[in-house]
């Protein structure tokens, strides 16, 4: 199969566009979308293709993509889905590059047969194929509108992904009402071949693109995607909107890595790992995505709060450290700037209350203090709306002191609250692009993912190493249990696999007799754990299969008939294997480590407070694997239970290498162990710094 080399910029930017199912019909989408690509100013060459020929629009119509004589960058089609196939098949063998299939009637119908054989014949030709299922796609650099919405899409800087078409002919109206200019936006449907990660490919690249908003709804390549979300991070922001928060396929998971990681925990954890910002509702994502794309970059991280009022200003300090903003705090310095501009009975503290008097003359001068002063890199400013401030002043307030911060080079935002004169402001500012809010938090958030976006640039962790385990060792195990027809490890089968892995455990041994058994306990030394093993006996000490605290010989004889004696009477005709004799682990912070293969993101790790209060206490994080030791690190201190591992009252710290160690061994065995699904270990038994841990109880689970 040849996978095509088409450069993915050729989609965005043709040179030739057929339109297959181009109609005469006004009232159809073969019609609409030949009229938005050439009201819409496409410098291309333009192919309608109809049975019936003619001309439409002033363009020649073909009867066949054969009739062409020229070269075919893109063709889309509008065809009913019974006859994309054969239109998919001729456009390759004509050597079309991309192909956009509107058409809907596929696998979102459960039609996926159709659609694989759509995408064999592409592959074959090395023709890419966009949707199906699509409105298709707008590219600002090439004037090129072949979507089949309704108004114009006005040209500018955000791009858009969405997995939803409906939602993405309806984002083309409401960015034109907000003003929000796109570079692009692209319906990507069944994503059948191509995918988020390729047009990112193409976005990254994209002088302009400055911000991007992607709508998904699930993932089908989740390796591919983290990855070039990693590298469109770097160089500019990704705002992601995501649908199905909801727990509901969570609780059918199988064990706690399962229940807990849900698919929105994880989609979480993977866009945080991925310097990606999620937004929850339409309106936040636009607010962060005009604002990212027109404000200045903050060259540090101080920001200073200008208000009329003090109860704002307080929440906007909130606001502040919700969003991880950082206010500017040398008092002599804040004084020595604001003096002036407040009245002795305001306060130049940060926030610096100008008081309800202030009139636009000293919004005026105080907001011009940020743009001058090299220690403020941003500016919050509030207004209340007061009858000292002439109600006319307030836009040309706005605009003037926005504009001063654009020729400093300083990001501002603006939340004004207030009656009708307030709310008619804010609708003019915000169509000239101006970053004005009727909410406090509205406004903070956006400087606050602005830094967010920043600092994700800085913090990446870098390249990660898998752990050196001994894989052939592990899949020996797993082969064992394979031909026992079993889907799970039995306690020492998964003792054994930490082993292969270098994950440290309690010293343990299987015994099959008495005598054995008081020999390895001789062995390890005492105190020691005795537990039963048995395939047909999962809950260990429901049978009566576990004693604990054995302290010397005769324990260990009496252990061993009471064990036996209460699994045979539990179950009479289970098979027991023996009685594992392990050494008994010694207190310490419990914490749950587990891994697990996700279906959309592949290796993912967990790692948490342990325990049998994992559940309740649900203080867990999660990462894509694989990530190096920093990256473990800032997964730790995630966690809210993270000062425990440091260490509380006087407490030693605990052997954190040691765990991270073990997080990144967890994670290469179910990296390079495909047949290994899940793994979880709880818990691992931290000790004090160099001490080491102890992984005490992993439960493993496996497929063919
Ligand atoms: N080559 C060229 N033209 C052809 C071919 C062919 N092989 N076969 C048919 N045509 C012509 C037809 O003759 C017709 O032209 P005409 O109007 O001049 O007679 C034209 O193509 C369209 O064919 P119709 O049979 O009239 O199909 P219609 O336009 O009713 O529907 C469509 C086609 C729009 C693709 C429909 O099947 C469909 O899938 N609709 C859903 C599209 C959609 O919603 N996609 C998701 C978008 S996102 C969202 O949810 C908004």
């Amino acid at each position: 199969m040849t996978k095509n080399s088409s450069n993915i910029r050729t989609l965005f930017e043709p040179k030739s566009f057929a339109v297959i199912g181009a109609s005469h019909d006004t009232d159809k989408i073969g019609y609409k979308i030949m009229n938005n690509i050439v009201s819409g100013g496409y410098a291309g060459k333009v192919y309608p293709i109809n049975p019936q020929g003619g001309e439409i629009l002033g363009n020649r119509v073909y009867k066949n993509i054969e009739d062409i004589e020229g070269d075919v960058d893109v063709a889309s089609v509008v065809i009913p889905a019974k006859f994309v196939l054969d239109a998919v098949t001729r456009c390759a063998k004509k050597g079309v590059k991309f192909m956009q299939i509107i058409t809907s009637g596929f696998s979102e119908t459960g039609n996926t047969e159709e659609e694989k054989k759509i995408v064999a014949v592409a592959r074959e030709h090395g023709m890419r194929v966009l949707g199906p299922n699509i409105f298709g796609l707008y590219s600002a650099p090439a004037s090129l509108n072949s979507t089949f919405s309704a108004g114009t899409v006005l040209p500018g800087h955000v791009a858009i992904l969405t997995q939803s078409g409906a939602l993405g002919i309806a984002l083309i109206g409401k960015t034109a009402v907000e003003n929000i200019g796109l570079s692009t936006i692209v319906s990507i449907g069944n994503k059948c071949d191509i995918d988020e990660a390729d047009l990112l490919e193409y976005l990254i690249k994209n002088d302009d693109t400055r911000v991007i908003l992607m709508y998904i709804e699930g993932v089908k390549n989740g390796e591919r995607l983290i990855s070039a979300l990693m590298r469109t991070t770097d160089t500019k922001p990704v705002v992601v909107i995501k649908s199905g928060r909801s727990k509901r396929g969570a609780m059918a998971a199988a064990s706690h890595t399962g229940s807990l990681a849900g698919s929105d925990n994880i989609f979480d954890a993977i866009m945080k790992q991925c310097g990606v910002i999620r937004a929850d509702s339409i309106d936040e994502a636009f607010n962060w995505c005009k604002f990212l794309a027109f404000s200045p970059k903050p060259k540090g991280n101080k920001s200073v709060i200008i208000t009329n009022g003090g109860g704002v200003g307080v929440m906007a300090t909130d606001a502040c450290e919700r969003y991880a903003i950082d206010l500017y705090d040398d008092q002599a310095e804040l004084k020595r700037a604001f003096e002036s501009v407040v009245p002795s009975f305001g306060s130049t503290k940060n926030p610096v209350d100008l008081t309800g008097g202030a009139k636009a003359q000293d919004y005026d001068l105080a907001l011009s203090v940020p743009t001058a002063n090299p220690g403020i890199d941003a500016t919050i400013a509030l207004y209340c709306e007061t009858a000292t401030f002439e109600s006319a002043d307030l836009v040309p307030m706005i605009k003037a002191t926005h504009k001063k911060h654009l020729d400093a080079g300083k990001p501002v935002c603006y939340a004004i609250v207030g009656g009708t004169a307030v709310e008619d402001a804010i609708i003019r500012l915000r169509h000239d692009n101006v970053p004005v809010y009727g909410d406090v938090y509205q406004a903070v958030s956006c400087l606050g993912m602005l830094y967010r976006s920043e600092r994700s640039k800085t913090e990446k962790t870098g390249p990660a190493e898998d752990a050196d385990i001994d894989i052939a060792a592990i899949n020996r195990i797993v082969d064992g249990a394979l031909a026992d027809k079993r889907s799970f490890l039995l306690a020492n089968e998964g003792s054994a696999v930490m082993r292969a892995a270098g994950v440290s455990i309690p010293q343990t041994k299987v015994a099959h007799s008495i005598e054995q058994a008081v020999q390895i306990a001789e062995e390890i030394g005492y105190p020691l754990v005795m537990k039963i093993v048995s395939k047909d006996i999962l809950h260990k000490s429901d049978a009566g299969g576990v004693a604990l605290d054995i302290d010397n010989k005769e324990e260990v004889m009496d252990a061993y008939e009471a064990i036996i004696k209460n699994c045979q009477a539990y179950k009479a005709d289970a098979h027991i294997d023996g009685i594992e004799v392990c050494e008994m682990v010694q207190k310490g912070t419990e914490i749950i480590v587990g891994a697990r293969r996700d279906a959309s993101f592949g290796p993912i790790v967990m790692c948490g407070f342990g325990g049998i209060y994992v559940e309740v206490m649900k203080d867990v994080a999660f990462r894509g694997y694989p990530f190096n030791k920093a990256e473990a690190m800032k997964m730790l201190k995630e966690l809210r239970s993270f000062p425990l591992l440091l260490g509380v009252r006087g407490e030693p710290r605990k052997d954190i290498e040691g765990l991270i160690d073990a997080l990144i061994k967890v994670g290469t065995i179910i990296r390079k162990c495909p047949r290994i699904t899940d793994i979880e270990i709880n818990p691992v038994v931290v000790y004090e710094q160099k001490r080491g841990h102890k992984a005490v109880d992993s439960r493993i689970l496996i497929t063919g």
